[in-house]
């Protein structure tokens, strides 16, 4: 038996994915079906040998993009030195750009003092915005725009304009969740679009510099300090309330992570470089003990295509999108991309006759329509225990005009899982790796993301595998856990944004006293 992706075959990974299952079988699936069935689970199944396989590599990766500049994983510097010790105050104003939304939001950090007043540690007020897709695609002035736009209306809106001038203008931080190489924490110079934006005029230029001359052609109020990366604020966020969080992840629209690096690991910094030593002298970090906060961007891992076992959907994926070979990782894991995996596969099935063949006569055409079918859809497939799954095909019904026979929704189930599995699969490969490289035995992952938070099964299939690639033991697991475990990165984005903004401005006091 040969596979067309090249990833090893093992008689656990043909012969066993019926026991794997954890589906009810609904109906039989036609003989053809069931071969072709089989033929994918072949491709996308990842024995434990693999996933050992692949975080080896990842290993090796992660050290290559500490010791030098311009490697496949890129490890980017963050200026942040260390986790915050969650007596933070102050308010910020801060900015949220995913892959989706722009998140706008005022943050009262309120530390220990809060709490004991029972108020909670911080409270937040925020507005919501959906990107315009031609955004996503369109020149970097009408992407600023559109930015200093929300914070001009925000400021209005939240009364902002009465309490802060241009002589006492409000802190805000920028949580730009994309590639960037920082020479300081207020400076992000875009290394490569990912998640599929194709901003013209971005790349290779210092986002927060075009971001804060928006702010200032209509004269807001406001001064960005920092520049963090969601992985950043999910971790800090979550430190904020739990000492034990070692790693910030998201697993949504992209997949990447962040941890504290010991500034010794970091080959690629020069420990003389005066603005560590400076930034250490103001921090109260020990001499050789010092950290620094490392956005691993590790969705481009094996970008050199060596060890994940792609597939041919996974090849079209890449072949057709804004930056063909870039984020590789990223293109087999994240949510961003597992809906249209999903989607191509069908398309191939249609083609071939096997499902919603002419007799149904039936209107195919949305299926056709590239990124119609999102993450949610598989969640939801997956989290179907109605009677007949009708959620299923109401789905179906709402989002692609098709009335699904039972052999169709069987299959769509089938794949959902197939997929999703092998998604959680490979996030745990990232998260092993950090904890391998570092030596982590223990601890919470900071996770957020729509992935993490809404697909029902995430979090079980990543524990699993993480055990199975530690070799996790039985007596150190609890129900569904292990000595890693998820746990839920509050409003990372904003709450850790916020933080690191309170941190960069008790910094820049102690420095001026100095
Ligand atoms: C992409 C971005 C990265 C971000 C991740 C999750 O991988 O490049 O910066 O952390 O998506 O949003």
């Amino acid at each position: 038996m040969s596979s067309s992706a090249g990833q090893r075959i093992d008689e656990e990974s043909y012969t066993s994915w019926r026991q794997r299952s954890e589906l009810e079988k609904m109906t039989d699936l036609p003989q053809a079906l069931d071969d072709e069935l089989a033929r994918l689970d072949n491709q996308f199944w990842i024995p434990r040998t693999k996933l050992e396989e692949i975080v080896s590599r990842f290993c090796e990766e992660l050290e290559e993009g500490l010791a030098k500049d311009k490697q496949n994983i890129p490890m980017n510097i963050t200026w942040v030195h260390n986790l915050p010790t969650g007596k933070e105050r102050g308010t910020i104003m801060t900015l949220d750009l995913g892959g989706t939304n722009l998140r706008v939001c005022k943050v009262d950090l309120y530390g220990d003092e809060g709490r004991k007043q029972g108020d909670g540690k911080y409270g937040m007020e925020q507005e919501q915005y959906k990107l315009p897709e031609e955004l996503k695609k369109g020149e970097s002035d009408a992407l600023w725009n559109f930015i200093a736009e929300k914070v001009e209306a925000f400021f209005k809106d939240h009364k902002l304009d009465q309490q802060y001038s241009t002589q006492k203008p409000m802190p805000l931080g920028f949580t730009f969740s994309y590639p960037a190489t920082q020479d300081r924490i207020d400076h992000a110079v875009l290394q490569t679009w990912t998640k599929g934006f194709d901003i013209k005029g971005v790349e290779g230029q210092d986002a927060a510099k075009q971001l804060r001359e928006k702010l200032q052609e209509r004269k807001l109020p406001v001064d960005l300090i920092c520049v963090i990366n969601d992985t950043v604020g999910a971790m800090i966020a979550s430190a904020y309330n739990d000492p034990e969080t070692i790693i910030g992840g998201i697993f949504g629209t992209g997949c990447n992570a962040a941890f504290m690096a010991s500034l010794s690991s970091i080959a690629k910094l020069d420990p003389n470089d005066e603005r560590i030593t400076d930034a250490s002298s103001h921090n109260g970090a020990v001499k050789g003990e010092e950290k620094m906060a490392i956005n691993c961007e590790y969705g481009a891992f094996d970008n050199s295509h060596r060890v994940l076992p792609r597939t041919k959907y996974d090849e079209k994926i890449d072949a057709e999108s804004p930056r063909p070979g870039e984020q590789t990782f990223e293109k087999l894991s994240a949510g961003l991309y597992l809906g249209e995996i999903f989607r191509l596969i069908l398309v191939e099935l249609l083609d071939r006759g096997l499902v919603f063949n002419q007799d149904s006569n039936q209107d195919t055409r949305k299926l056709r329509e590239p990124y119609i079918i999102d993450t949610g859809f598989l969640s939801q497939i997956e989290d179907d225990e109605s009677h007949k799954f009708t959620k299923t095909r109401e789905l179906f019904q709402s989002t692609l005009s098709l009335q699904p026979s039972d052999v169709e929704i069987e299959i769509s189930r089938r794949l959902a899982e197939m997929i999703a599995v092998r998604g959680a699969r490979l996030c745990a490969c990232g998260v092993a790796a950090i904890c391998t490289k570092e030596a982590i035995k223990k601890g919470h992952v900071a996770a957020d993301g729509s992935v993490a938070n809404k697909h029902p099964k995430f979090k079980r299939r990543w524990t699993k595998a993480l055990g199975e690639v530690l070799g996790w033991k039985e007596e150190e697991c609890g129900e569904g856990e292990g000595p890693i475990t998820i746990t839920s990165a509050e409003d990372g984005s904003g709450l850790g944004c916020a933080i690191i903004g309170a941190m960069e401005l008790e910094r820049r006091t102690k420095k001026e006293a100095h």
